[in-house]
C-alpha cells in the first residue's frame, strides 16, 4: 500500500507575528517547488493562526492547531474549543503531543475527550503517542504505545481517513537524538499494528503514521525510506525554511 507522505513542522510556543507570517510565506514557495503528491502542513500558536492562514490561503499548506479543549463550549477560562479552532480556517489539530501529555499532565482520559470533540468539530487529527527513555529501557514502548492509542476507540468508521498518528519518542524530541530508522520503523510497524486491532486492516494500510522527534534534512531520507514512516513531525528544523525545505524535499523525493 503507497501512502502518500506527509510534512508537518510544529512551531510550538515560538516566534512572533511578524516571523511566522514570513516563515509561512516561505513555506508556501517552498511547498510549490516540491512534489504535489507530499502534504505539508504547518502548526502555529493558536494567536498566530490567522496571520498564518492569511499568508498560506492560496496555496495548498495545511493549517493546524497544537492543541484543543475536549468540550464545546462553556465557562472554561482560557481554553480554546475545537469548534473555534474550525471556525477560524483550520483543518487538523495535533491532541496528545508528549509535552502536552507531560509538562501540562494531560491523560489518556483527557485525549480521549480531545479526540472524540475534534472530530465531531470536523477537525482531522494528528494524535501524538510516543515512550519516555524510562519506558524504552524498561521494555515497555510497545506496552505504551498500545496503551495511548487505544483512545482510537472513540473514531467511528467513516471518521478513520481523518486521523494521522505522529510517533515521537520523548527521547528524540529537542535532544538531537533521532531514533534510529530501524527503531523508528519497528516502532511505526507496532503502532500501525494496534490502529489495526482497534480500526481494521484497511484503516491501519491508509492511516499516515508520521515520525517525530529531531528530524532534520540530514536525517529525513533514511527516516522517511522506511515502509511504514509516512512523514515526519518536525519541531526545531519547522522553524527556518533553510531547514525545512531539505525535509520536504526528501519526501518530494520519495514520492
Ligand atoms: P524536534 O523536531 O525539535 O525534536 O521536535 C519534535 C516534536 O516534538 C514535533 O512535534
Amino acid at each position: 500500500m503507497s501512502r502518500a507522505k506527509y510534512i508537518a513542522g510544529n512551531w510550538k510556543m515560538h516566534l512572533t507575528k511578524r516571523r511566522a507570517s514570513t516563515l509561512a510565506r516561505d513555506m508556501v514557495a517552498a511547498a510549490e517547488n516540491s512534489n504535489p503528491a507530499v502534504k505539508v502542513a504547518v502548526f502555529p500558536t493558536y494567536v498566530h493562526l490567522d496571520h498564518v492562514r492569511r499568508n498560506i490561503r492560496n496555496s495548498n499548506i495545511i493549517l493546524g492547531a497544537q492543541n484543543c479543549y475536549g468540550k464545546k463550549e462553556g465557562a472554561f477560562t482560557g481554553e480554546i474549543s475545537p469548534y473555534m479552532l474550525r471556525d477560524m480556517g483550520v483543518k487538523v489539530v495535533m491532541i496528545g503531543h508528549s509535552e502536552r501529555r507531560h509538562i501540562f499532565g494531560e491523560t489518556d482520559a483527557m485525549i480521549f475527550e480531545k479526540v472524540k470533540i475534534a472530530l465531531r468539530a470536523k477537525l482531522d487529527v494528528m494524535l501524538c503517542v510516543g515512550e519516555t527513555i524510562d519506558e524504552r529501557k524498561a521494555g515497555e514502548t510497545f506496552k505504551v504505545l498500545a496503551r495511548q492509542l487505544k483512545v482510537l476507540k472513540v473514531v467511528k468508521p467513516a471518521q478513520t481517513s481523518r486521523i494521522t498518528v505522529a510517533y515521537e519518542p520523548v527521547w528524540a524530541i529537542g535532544t538531537g537524538e533521532t531514533a534510529t530508522p530501524q527503531i523508528a520503523q519497528e516502532a511505526h510497524a507496532e503502532c500501525r499494528r494496534f490502529v489495526g486491532e482497534i480500526l481494521g486492516d484497511e484503516a491501519a494500510q491508509q492511516m499516515q503514521i508520521l515520525y517525530g522527534g529531531s528530524m532534520k534534512g540530514s536525517n529525513a531520507d533514511e527516516l522517511l525510506s522506511q515502509p511504514d514512516v509516512d512523514g515526519g513531525l518536525v519541531g526545531g528544523a519547522s522553524l527556518s525554511k533553510d531547514d525545512f525545505s531539505p525535509i520536504i524535499n526528501a519526501a518530494s523525493a520519495l514520492s
